[in-house]
């Protein structure tokens, strides 16, 4: 089965998956282009393939169509807002993904950027390196109440890390973890609470209907004076512009931010001091990333030998992410 592999890096952090392929025999190519693909990029290419090892570029309607044979999207990530369940199951394309794989690496890049937020690092490289020495006077994690939005796999680890700089943590989720949470002595409480008392906000949902523009302008008007915003779960679930806005009226003292609408980003953020931006980096750990690429190419080979895949997304994200039974 001629397999494309959409995602960009593969096969250079651990060569094993591009192994994998050659020793299996499969015909396959890697992204050409060498970056994000646009839809109709996807599109073109895609068009003989029958298994598609995808990043996060848009995989639509218009996609599958193009690809008439195409028979499993295998995601290199858990993210599925890129995928259209709804458009893939009409044609009986088969979707997997990997969803323990990135969570280590998000969750520890969601810590780090709290504490570049609260001790102003990106500001002070920057300022020293165009001649400026200031000493920002910042907030230690202990101090802080941090509100966790999203238990699931990314959200527990970042409460776990968080443990050892004991701030007080107030927890949202739609289906906490109670025995989880209960043991970990956090508060389980409403996303209105976390907005009213909490210094720092870390979004781990996934993005679905439901949590799109989840942070709008009417959630940042009312955010704790001095509150930080770290996003490091999908772009939409802000809203970018009310998120510029508030930066510019200093109404959060700061947002780092690694995942935006539109990737590559370069817009209005990026001319902000008080936005710390990475570059969709969360799972780009050597191990999580070369974890993430072996078994999404296992599961592409599971489908080429007849075995049943393992790693399929379950039936209970297709109505979250949207798709009517
Ligand atoms: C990307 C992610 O998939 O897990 C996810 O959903 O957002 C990332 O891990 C990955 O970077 C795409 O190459």
């Amino acid at each position: 089965m001629k397999t494309l592999i959409s995602t960009v890096p593969f096969g250079e952090i651990d060569p094993e998956p591009v192994e994998l392929l050659r020793k299996n025999g499969v015909d396959f190519l890697i992204n050409p282009i060498g970056r994000k693909l646009k839809e109709m990029e996807l599109a073109e290419l895609l068009s003989d393939f029958e298994i598609l090892i995808a990043g996060t570029e848009p995989v639509t309607a218009r996609v599958m169509d193009s690809a008439p044979r195409l028979k499993l999207i295998s995601r290199v990530g858990v993210g599925l807002d890129s995928v259209d369940l709804a458009a893939a199951r009409e044609r009986g394309v088969r979707v997997s993904y990997t969803p323990e794989a990135p969570a280590p690496a998000v969750a520890e890049l969601a810590v780090g950027l709290m504490l570049n937020a609260l001790r102003f690092v990106s500001q002070a490289d920057r300022g020293l390196r165009e001649g400026s020495w200031k000493r920002y006077m910042g907030r230690r994690l202990s101090e802080c109440t941090v509100g966790v939005i999203g238990a699931g796999r990314i959200g527990k680890r970042v409460i776990d890390h968080l443990a050892g700089f004991k701030p007080r943590i107030l927890v949202n989720d739609v289906a906490p973890d109670v025995g989880f949470l209960n043991a970990r002595n956090v508060e389980i409480t409403d996303k209105d609470a976390i907005y009213r008392e909490a210094d720092v906000i870390t979004l781990h949902v996934p993005h679905t209907p439901d949590t799109d523009g989840l942070i709008d302008g009417s959630v940042l008007a009312r955010l704790k004076a001095g509150a930080v915003l770290i996003n490091t779960a999908r772009g939409p679930i802000v809203k970018e512009q009310d998120l510029i806005n508030a930066l510019k009226q200093g109404a959060l003292s700061a947002a780092a931010i690694d995942v935006y609408d539109e990737e590559p980003y370069m817009g209005e953020l990026a001319r902000l001091d008080n936005a710390i931006l990475t570059c969709h980096m969360g799972s780009c750990s050597t191990d999580c990333r070369g974890k993430m690429e072996i078994e999404a190419t296992k599961e592409a080979l599971r489908l080429i030998h007849g075995e049943p895949l393992q790693s399929e997304v379950p039936e209970s994200e297709y109505p979250v992410h949207g798709v009517k039974s």
